[in-house]
């Protein structure tokens, strides 16, 4: 939630934060943005950035990430950017951290920082990373309110999944074949890979689909209060419970209960868990009422539950009562046919979102977009294109718009380790091809193949 209301239309000059606790760099900082049209304030402590943050509107808060209390770890930079985002997780948050301290830029765009410079800064760069974010912050609170104006553009009902893959033909078949089944299913894949879109489509095909699925983000729940979240308490039962509630368990009875991140639930709890799991009953905590559920669990994790299950974190039993099925999601570099199809449902859906003409990329774009090793998944291409939708100018989406600043590195010198075999495999038999100047019979020989075997691998890669 934005806690100021915008009060300045939005062709007015971009507002930045300035924090740093050296007074030479604030100033420096201050004529550089003056000169370039930014309207400008200044903080030297991470109190000060909070306040001045409550009292007006900033486009974009550039932040050092080390104050005075210690000088080189950043912990006061990486608290102050937690605390920034807990008062307005919409605000654009820069940080600047000191030469060579990748690490520390790389853990602050993880906690939600939008970039970063690295000290001391070359001016172009600054000067294009605030601009880039002023142009976007600016751009999404307008799709806000556009959004808020039509709500017909959330539509409901089955969530699109695009697998064309031959990756990922095993999930689609076991969808089908599970999907309207009651069985338990254990949802796997990294961050992003699609687990709930999974989930969804499930429930979605089972004869529960006009029952609701119920969420349990089981990583977002305080051990305190998971019991009674789940299973639902009695007045009186603590402090608190002034009122009977009900539970997730009892909300989603006749549907399907969705445990999200199930990794993380608190081991004294798994055993609770697997009690209600086993006898389809439970109490409400505080009463001793016992009540029959009937609900489809459909459990998600992008943890390796059978280590944790060795290291003894996770309930063997809990994990074999959920897991009756198991559907695995691969990762997106494993499956990038899937890529442009994907590319072009977020371009359609971003384009439509903010009314912009785009209908296409560019083949260089397509190519950044094949080349990118996508760790965040589809969740990073989906974010990857919206980023693109905002700040394309054209009718087709560029290179450039796309900002995959690994993907020049991952181009140079793929990363063998996040390849899988089929990638590497691939990516030999261009680098021999080059080589020996696309000359087939050369390059088969060089890596010990007949010729046919040559050409089958050459057609399987699309080469
Ligand atoms: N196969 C797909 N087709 C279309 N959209 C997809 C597909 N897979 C994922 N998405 C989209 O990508 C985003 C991330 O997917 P989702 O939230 O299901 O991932 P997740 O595996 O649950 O991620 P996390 O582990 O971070 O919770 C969502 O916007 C989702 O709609
Ligand atoms: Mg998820």
């Amino acid at each position: 939630m934005r806690l100021h209301e915008m009060t300045s239309s939005e062709t007015t000059p971009p507002r930045v934060l300035i924090a740093d606790d050296q007074s030479d760099v604030r100033e420096a900082l201050r004529l550089l943005l003056k000169a370039e049209g930014f309207h400008t304030e200044s903080a030297s402590s991470p109190r000060a950035v909070l306040s001045a943050i409550e009292k007006s509107f900033f486009d974009v808060v550039l932040i050092d990430l080390n104050y005075t209390r210690d000088t080189t770890s950043g912990q006061e930079g990486l608290d102050l950017l937690n605390r920034i985002q807990s008062l307005d997780a919409t605000l654009a948050v820069v940080v600047m951290t000191a030469w060579a301290s990748v690490d520390l830029a790389v853990e602050a765009m993880h906690r939600g920082a939008r970039d970063f410079v690295q000290k001391p800064w070359e001016n172009a760069r600054l000067l294009a990373i605030l601009r880039t974010q002023v142009t976007l912050a600016r751009a999404l609170r307008q799709a806000q309110r556009l959004e808020a104006e039509n709500s017909l553009l959330r539509a409901e009902g089955l969530p699109t999944l695009i697998a064309e893959s031959a990756a990922m033909r095993p999930v689609m078949d076991l969808l089908n074949r599970v999907g309207p089944s009651d069985a338990n299913v254990l949802i796997t894949g990294e961050h992003g890979t699609g687990k709930e879109v999974i989930a969804r489509t499930l429930h979605a095909l089972s004869p529960r689909a006009s029952k609701p699925m119920v969420t349990v983000n089981a990583g977002g729940l305080p051990e305190g209060v998971f019991e009674s979240e789940l299973f639902g308490h009695v007045k009186g039962a603590f402090t608190d419970a002034r009122a009977d509630r009900v539970g997730r368990f009892e909300l989603a009875d006749g549907g399907t209960l969705f445990l999200d991140e199930i990794g993380s639930v608190h081991p004294a709890l798994q055993s609770k868990l697997l009690r209600v799991l086993e006898a389809g009953e439970l109490e409400r905590v505080g009463s001793s009422q016992t009540r029959r559920v009937s609900v489809r669990i459909l459990s998600a994790t992008n943890a390796n539950l059978p280590a944790e299950v060795l290291a003894g974190r996770f309930r063997e039993d809990l994990l074999f009562r959920i897991n009756t099925i198991e559907i695995h999601l691969p990762p997106l570099r494993e499956r990038r046919e899937d890529i442009p199809l994907l590319a072009a449902h977020f371009l359609r859906q971003h384009a439509q979102r903010y009314r912009k003409p785009l209908s296409a990329f560019e083949p260089a774009a397509m190519q950044a977009l094949l080349d990118y090793p996508w760790p965040g998944n589809v969740r990073e291409l989906d974010h990857a294109i919206e980023r693109a939708v905002l700040l394309a100018a054209g009718e087709r989406i560029r290179a450039g718009d796309l900002a995959l600043r690994e993907a020049r590195d991952a181009s140079a010198s793929p990363r063998l380790d996040e390849m899988s075999l089929e990638e590497v495999e691939r990516y030999l038999m261009q680098k021999t091809l080059a080589r020996c100047d696309g000359n087939v019979s050369q390059a088969a020989k060089a890596l010990g193949l007949s010729r046919s075997a040559f050409y089958r691998r050459l057609q399987k890669h699309h080469l």
